[in-house]
């Protein structure tokens, strides 16, 4: 393949450009960070010769430029789109309300964990509602997308399938069927005849998204690309593609474990961070409308180590369950881990209970693990986890319908955590009775049927608790 236009690479750390390819950037002395991308012609302005008329300080710094003209906000005329809604609900509700028309959504996940699959979902459902859908696949032959829409509890049908990975070829097709979902998958396979790299390298991915936006904002296709995401966490031909996009998603969870999370970590047409939970079965991915039931569905209330706190997920509560154990360590530097939870918050937390509760933390290991592969990066937390610790320490199991919220000084003291009524209401919702929280945060009106008890320290609290 021979290239059809300039390029160039850039380096990514300092961006200096290179007419040829290096390991290492003789610039900024980087190694691996130069990147293959088209050389963008030279603009010339002015005219040249210094035969510009030069009078003011202002003047010569915009010498040779065109005068444009501006308009007051006011008289920007049009108002948002209709957005395509799917009735997949969590996905339109993580989207902010459904796919916006002209938008570029990036739907990042490990391989295996139903990308594919819900995107097919997808595509099945804009179809059905009197939208068009386009599914561009790269990685499977039309018979396994086929195969895979058998399987699936929709009309998957009449969704227009195209199997290519030469982007000019997707676009132009594109282009001439306009359809009002573009579906790419993977970013990861399409490449460019512009660029020499392989599909799949940093110069490629973010060439292929670049114009697969350009193409998106032009035409009014929403443009929905997976990208495959690396060991290391990122989405391979890494972050610069989550700038290029409009929105991103994040599909997670633990293979093993049939629900699924899907996460926006960025979008300009809605809020951030909201979830949408979904259930993997032999007919695809279904959302689940109430998440909380899933992660306390099978929990142990009679075992010693388990807390439920509630966590707020974008503008959503759930209820997680938190379990610890603490067991005799053996010989040399007890163990620490941690799944779910900061290490290093759980060393501090640690530190804290043993100097402010005088629990025996030195001697023992600590294994702590949120249940249901949620993350939980909300120190409002912290209450749970130290309720947790201490009552696998003590061997005492926690109230069954208690719930905690709070965040955990150094001091020993708790905190109050924001939105505290609205976290109240789903615990009651889901049959809680009692709230432990800090005393400066009981809300005034708390749910029916849910007490809250203010706690000073995490002392105080585990003498109410224990003693
Ligand atoms: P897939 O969508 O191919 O993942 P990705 O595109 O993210 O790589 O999902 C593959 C997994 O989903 C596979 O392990 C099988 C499972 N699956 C089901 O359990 N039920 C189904 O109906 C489908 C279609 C897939
Ligand atoms: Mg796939």
């Amino acid at each position: 393949m021979t290239p059809k236009v300039k390029t160039v690479y850039r380096c990514t750390d300092c961006g200096a450009e290179h007419p040829k390819w290096a390991g290492r950037c003789d610039v900024c002395g980087e190694w691996n960070t130069l990147v293959e991308e088209v050389a963008a012609p030279k603009v010339r302005v002015g005219t040249g010769g210094g035969s510009a008329r030069r009078v003011g300080g202002a003047e010569s710094l915009g010498a040779g430029g065109t005068v444009a003209t501006t308009t007051r906000l006011r008289q920007v005329v049009g108002s948002e789109a209709e957005r395509v809604r799917t009735g997949l609900d969590e996905f339109d509700f993580v989207l902010g309300g459904g796919i916006v028309p002209g938008s570029m959504v990036l739907v990042g996940g490990e391989p295996g964990i139903g990308k594919s699959t819900i995107l097919l979902q997808v595509a099945a459902r804009v179809n059905e509602r009197g939208g068009s859908a386009l599914y561009v696949t790269g990685e499977e032959s039309p018979l396994q997308v086929k195969l895979r829409a058998d399987r699936l509890g929709e009309s998957a049908g009449d969704v227009e399938l195209l199997s290519e990975t030469l982007l000019e070829t997707v676009l132009a097709t594109a282009s001439s069927r306009a359809p009002s979902v573009m579906i790419v998958d993977s970013i990861q396979t399409v490449f460019t005849a512009d660029l020499e790299g392989a599909p799949g390298n940093v110069g490629q991915v973010r060439e292929c998204a670049a114009r697969l936006m350009r193409f998106a904002k032009e035409s009014g296709t929403a443009v929905i690309v997976v990208g495959h995401v690396t060991k290391g966490g990122g989405i391979a031909g890494p972050k610069t593609l989550e700038h290029i996009v409009d929105t991103v998603l994040y599909f997670e969870g633990d293979s093993a474990l049939d629900h699924r999370v899907l996460r926006a970590t960025k979008n300009r047409f809605g809020s951030v961070d909201e979830i949408g939970v979904f259930r993997m079965s032999e007919s695809g991915l279904s959302p689940v409308a109430n998440p909380s039931e899933l992660f306390l569905g099978d929990r142990l209330t009679t075992a010693s180590g388990s807390a439920v706190t509630a966590l707020l997920e974008g503008t959503r509560p759930v209820l997680v369950e938190v379990q610890a154990l603490a067991a005799k360590a053996g010989f040399g530097t007890p163990q620490r881990v941690a799944t779910g939870y900061d290490g290093r918050r759980l060393a501090l937390l640690l530190a804290v209970l043993d100097k402010r509760a005088g629990l025996p933390f030195a001697q023992l290991d600590v294994f702590l693990n949120v249940v249901g592969g949620i993350r939980m990066q909300e120190p409002a937390g912290d209450l749970a986890v130290a309720a947790s610790l201490a009552s696998s320490v003590y061997d005492r199991a926690l109230p069954a319908d208690a719930v905690f919220l709070g965040e955990v000084g150094l001091g020993g003291e708790i905190r109050p955590v924001s939105q505290s009524e609205r976290r109240l209401a789903e615990a009651a919702k889901m049959g809680m009775t009692t709230a432990y929280l800090s005393d400066r945060g009981v809300p005034r009106r708390s749910a029916a049927g849910i007490r809250a008890v203010g706690i000073r320290t995490v002392g105080d609290l585990f003498g109410s608790l224990f003693s």
